[in-house]
């Protein structure tokens, strides 16, 4: 993609006067702000509407800026030197001397941290003086935003600058680690966690529904287009909205494909475009076929599970 520098520095110099600006990452949109100032992180949960005690994303350019806020160890190393740029966060223990915002980490001692890859997004890291902190650009508790169009819809003239960068490659989160002790998955997401387990070569443990919530994201209802979803579904009940794996010949105008042919990542990357969609045709409901449980399917699955919550 080409890279239109005049506005990676309109949005830089926002973000040095301390407003939010929306910004593509290859997962979803994120909202960014300085993430060394308390007034910039505070302006995120007031758009976003987000309970101050969930905690933010910190991105940076690369592990040179991060050092000055991490403990850096063995695993942490390992996946970051084969998979980011990428759709990972790591959470690790934060230095004494961290200057990032309190706000931003609702005064936890620990930091999610994440190497975005879009070129757009990288540019403008490369660009700044600081790291940002960047949730989702979606209101909280519903669909992530994975075009500006998504972005405009939800925030309209509340949000200063949207950054393009054409449509998210990934479609979903990042998949978040914990690698302060043994790794262990707090959320799954763009990247599988078979792939993660090839390098670590060591036992992962996945703990995304934990009784007590470490990731405020983790339980409520989330990612929900706003109306009500039923899974595995065999037979839609009339007037529902069907979404279905893979494209087949019935070509109703209720039926809704995730891929061509069944393919998990396309899937992904469709999923919350076709949700929105949905929800704009003006549906009332959701039934979804059943999502093979595998890969990057099991992201899916995730997602879809807590949006039936609703
Ligand atoms: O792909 C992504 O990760 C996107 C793009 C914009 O980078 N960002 C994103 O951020 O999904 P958000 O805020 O929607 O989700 C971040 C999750 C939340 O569930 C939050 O609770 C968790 O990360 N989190 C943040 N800091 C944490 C920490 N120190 N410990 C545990 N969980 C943390
Ligand atoms: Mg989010």
């Amino acid at each position: 993609m080409k890279i239109n520098l005049a506005n990676i520095k309109k949005a830089r110099n926002l973000l040095n006067k301390r407003e939010c600006v929306a910004i593509p990452t290859e997962t979803v949109y994120g909202i960014a702000a300085n993430a060394y100032s308390d007034t910039a992180c505070k302006k995120i949960f007031r758009l976003k509407k987000r309970p101050m005690n969930n905690p933010l994303i910190i991105h940076y350019y690369d592990l040179k800026k991060l050092k000055n806020d991490c403990d850096l160890n063995a695993d942490f190393l390992k996946l970051y030197k084969r998979f980011c740029p990428g759709p990972i966060t790591f959470i690790l223990n934060q230095k004494k001397k961290s200057k990032i915002s309190k706000v931003a980490t609702n005064k936890k001692n620990t930091l999610a941290v994440r190497f975005p890859k879009h070129p757009v997004a990288r540019t403008l890291l490369k660009y700044l003086k600081f790291p940002i902190a960047a949730p989702s650009a979606n209101i909280s508790s519903r669909v992530s935003a994975v075009t500006s169009s998504d972005v405009k819809d939800d925030f309209g003239k509340k949000i200063k600058y949207i950054l393009e960068g054409g449509r998210s490659s990934v479609g979903v989160e990042s998949t978040i680690i914990d690698l302060r002790k043994k790794p262990k998955i707090l959320r799954l997401g763009g990247l599988e966690v078979g792939t993660i387990q090839k390098i670590l070569k060591k036992k992962i443990s996945i703990n995304t529904n934990p009784s007590k919530i470490s990731a405020p994201g983790q339980l409520k209802i989330h990612y929900s287009p706003g109306i009500p979803i039923r899974l595995n579904v065999k037979k839609i009940k009339k007037d529902e909205a069907f979404l279905l794996i893979k494209k087949n010949k019935i070509n109703k105008t209720n039926y809704y494909f995730l891929s061509k042919k069944g393919d998990l990542k396309e899937a992904a990357k469709n999923l919350y475009t076709i949700l929105r969609k949905i929800k704009k045709d003006n549906y009332k409901s959701i039934a979804v076929d059943k999502i093979p449980n595998i890969g990057i399917g099991k992201t899916i699955n995730d997602r879809l599970i807590r949006a039936s919550k609703f």
